[in-house]
Parts: C-alpha cells; sequence; structure tokens
C-alpha cells in the first residue's frame, strides 16, 4: 500500500485515545456482564416520534434529492431568528451554514481559520475530539489548562501567554466534560484576548439548552466579537437528535460564504428529510428543549443530594450540561486506576477525567444519562467505593 498521508495518520497524535474504559465495558456487557454505563454523552430517550413523523412525511413527500448546501432557507432562516432571539446579536441567514453535524462544525471552522502550521489553541479539559479535529486541518493543536483550582473556568492571562503564533481559540459553554458554564466574567477576559491578539473565537455552544444555573452567555453577543467569532450549534443534544447528523455554522457573511465553498466539496450538504425535521423541531419553540433537558436538570439535582450524604467525593459546580466532574483525589487514586477498578468490581463505567486533557486528572467525568433510580444507585455505589478506598 502506498503510504498514506500524515494528515490522516497523525489525527489521533499517536497515544490513548482515552476511551479504553469505555471500550473495555463494551466487551464486558458483549460477554454477558451486565455493566452500568455512564460513559457516553447520549440521552436515555429516542428522538421524539413527532420530529420522525415529520422527517417521514418530508422524505415520502419527495425530499430525497440534493438540498442546498448551505441549508435549505426555511432552516436557515429558523437558525438565524432562534440565534437573534437568544442573544440579541443581529443575524440573518447569511449569517449560517447548516452543517452534519457539530462534529463536522468543528472541523469546517478550523479549516476556516487555521492556516497549515499555525497554532490552534482549546481548553483542556476538553471534549475528546478537539486535539484530533484541529490536527485534522494541519493545525499545531495546543491546550491551554483551565484547572480545578480555578473551577474549570479559562484565565485570559493563560490564553494570552500561548496567543503569539495562535490563529483561533475554541471554547464550550456549557463545557463537555465538566458541566462547568463560563461566566461573564471568564468570557469578557476571552474576548478581550482575541481582540488583542487577533484570534478568531470558535464557541462550541451545543450544550446551551442545557442550562441549570445561570444564564448561557454567547461570546458572540460581546462587544465586537461578532466579527471574528464562529458558534458551532447541533440539534444532537437540544432536540435527541445525535443520530441525524444537523448542526450549524453562524458567523460573519463572508466566512459563511467561504464555508459553503468547503462543502461544496466536501459534505455537499445535508439530507433535505433532515433540515425539514430539524426545522419541524426548532419549530416547536423552547418548551420541547426544556423537556429533553429535564431529566438531567433532575439528575444533577439528585447528584447533588446523593454527594451531600459524604465528604469523600466531591462535586465540581456543574452549572449545565448532561455530566458531572467529580474529583477523587482524596482517595489517592488517579481516574484512570479509579474508573478500572470500579468497572472491575462494581460493573460501573464512567470516565476517567484523564481522557479529557492533564487538567481534570484525578477527576472522573459521569454521564447522567441512564434513568434516575439505576443513575442514584451507580452514584452511590461509586460514593461508598471511594470511601472503602479511604478507610
Ligand atoms: C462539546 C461537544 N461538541 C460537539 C459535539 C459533537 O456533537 P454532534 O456532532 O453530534 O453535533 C459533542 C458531542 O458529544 C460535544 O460534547
Amino acid at each position: 500500500m502506498p503510504a498514506l498521508s500524515p494528515t490522516l495518520t497523525e489525527i489521533t497524535g499517536g497515544g490513548s485515545d482515552g476511551w479504553e474504559v469505555f471500550m473495555r465495558a463494551r466487551e464486558m456487557i458483549a460477554a454477558g456482564t451486565p455493566v452500568t454505563e455512564l460513559t457516553i454523552g447520549e440521552h436515555d430517550i429516542r428522538t421524539d416520534p413527532i420530529i420522525l413523523d415529520a422527517m417521514h412525511a418530508s422524505a415520502c413527500g419527495g425530499h430525497t434529492g440534493y438540498a442546498m448546501v448551505p441549508g435549505i432557507a426555511a432552516l436557515r432562516r429558523e437558525v438565524a431568528q432562534r440565534v437573534q432571539e437568544r442573544t440579541g446579536v443581529p443575524t440573518g441567514p447569511e449569517n449560517v451554514m447548516i452543517t452534519p453535524g457539530g462534529q463536522s462544525a468543528l472541523f469546517a471552522s478550523h479549516l476556516a481559520t487555521c492556516p497549515k502550521g499555525k497554532k490552534a489553541l482549546f481548553i483542556d479539559p476538553y471534549y475528546a475530539t478537539y486535539p484530533g479535529t484541529l490536527r485534522a486541518v494541519g493545525a499545531i493543536a495546543t491546550p491551554i489548562e483551565a484547572d480545578a483550582k480555578g473551577g474549570f473556568q479559562p484565565r485570559a492571562a493563560d490564553i494570552e501567554v500561548q496567543a503569539e503564533g495562535a490563529t483561533s481559540l475554541l471554547i464550550n459553554s456549557p463545557n463537555n466534560p465538566t458541566g462547568v458554564v463560563y461566566t461573564r466574567n471568564t468570557l469578557d477576559g476571552i474576548a478581550e484576548v482575541c481582540k488583542r491578539r487577533d484570534l478568531w473565537l470558535i464557541s462550541d455552544e451545543v450544550y446551551d439548552t442545557q442550562i441549570w444555573e445561570g444564564v448561557h452567555i454567547s461570546p458572540r453577543a460581546l462587544p465586537d466579537m461578532a466579527e471574528r467569532t464562529l458558534v458551532i450549534g447541533s440539534m444532537s443534544k437540544s432536540h435527541a437528535m445525535t443520530g441525524s447528523r444537523v448542526g450549524w455554522i453562524v458567523g460573519p457573511r463572508t466566512a459563511i460564504e467561504h464555508l459553503i465553498n468547503l462543502a461544496t466539496h466536501t459534505t455537499y450538504g445535508v439530507a433535505g428529510f433532515v433540515q425539514d425535521a430539524a426545522l419541524f423541531a426548532l419549530e416547536q419553540g423552547p418548551a420541547l428543549e426544556a423537556e429533553i433537558a429535564a431529566p438531567f436538570k433532575r439528575r444533577r439535582a439528585l447528584t447533588v443530594n446523593i454527594l451531600a450524604e459524604q465528604n469523600v467525593v466531591k462535586m465540581i459546580s456543574a452549572d449545565g450540561a448532561m455530566y458531572v466532574m467529580l474529583d477523587i483525589r482524596a482517595t489517592g487514586l488517579s481516574g484512570e486506576a479509579f474508573a478500572n477498578r470500579l468497572l472491575d468490581e462494581h460493573h460501573i463505567a464512567v470516565m476517567p477525567g484523564e481522557s479529557f486533557g492533564r487538567a481534570a486528572a484525578g477527576h472522573l467525568r459521569v454521564a447522567m444519562t441512564i434513568e434516575d433510580t439505576a443513575y442514584a444507585a451507580a452514584l452511590r455505589a461509586l460514593c461508598a467505593f471511594a470511601a472503602a478506598l479511604c478507610e
């Protein structure tokens, strides 16, 4: 076989991909051992049948041919209106491109803003695909640690240190894996660095409908940021449509025009019947979004109550998203060692913090993605296991 391009072969960076506990859990399940899985960011409900009905009607109505590459006009309009209503930033369809999911939007946004060999900054702890996505466009993926001591809020001064030679900064709030929502103060600091150092800000807001405390602030709405911000959105988490692969990029008109050229030469758009279903789902308004977010809000409250019963495992203030980050450093084990033993000894699978970068070492990410009773039982077992380690 002729050599493959290093751009492809170096996407994973060669090291561990951090999914070992998850893979082992899946192997145990395949071998017949029941495992409680709190690993993956996927709802325990399926896409609402009313959305599927809209998809079916669209496909049967003939919307199965090529769809407009930037997205169907009505969906671009709907997304623009949603963004404008929620952020106050004037936004039209010309500021929106529909993509096959948020992941594809992340890739396209970095291709748009990071010339080969330039630094692309991102915050550690990070969503597992970030470093690989940045490497896939030929950028030098450069993490900036936001540590547990600072509540996993990134500090502008740390970004400034890495800004030389960088063209973009990727942030994610509400955050996967920590559940932290960036404060106004954090975002103001980030915006100032981006303006001072002429950086693009890529703001991954795929969890914007899952806010338990405080408010979601889109940094695109901060002064003079709309011209240097690309917002990543997705129907995956807000509408339990992970498999439909539909998301978007919101940004300056010129950037969107060039991104449409990229889509023409890569994805060639998103299936028309999927876009019609997404439009129907968005038209249902915030009530449907709240209904889909409700189980996580409930389980987050459950988590707070269960953790209050003990004092070994500490919870990082999780103000949004479908995860909680637990500090298990009091046990003396690394996140990896703890997660592996929890899987072997109690058949509960959680993600080690180390899977998401250096800053989350000694932590666990727990996805609140199983029904309440089983979730509470697993969490209590996790806390009891941690307590036993400290005896
Ligand atoms: C922070 C974050 N960004 C982006 C994505 C990608 O989502 P999708 O491609 O399903 O829209 C995910 C998925 O888990 C995520 O957690």
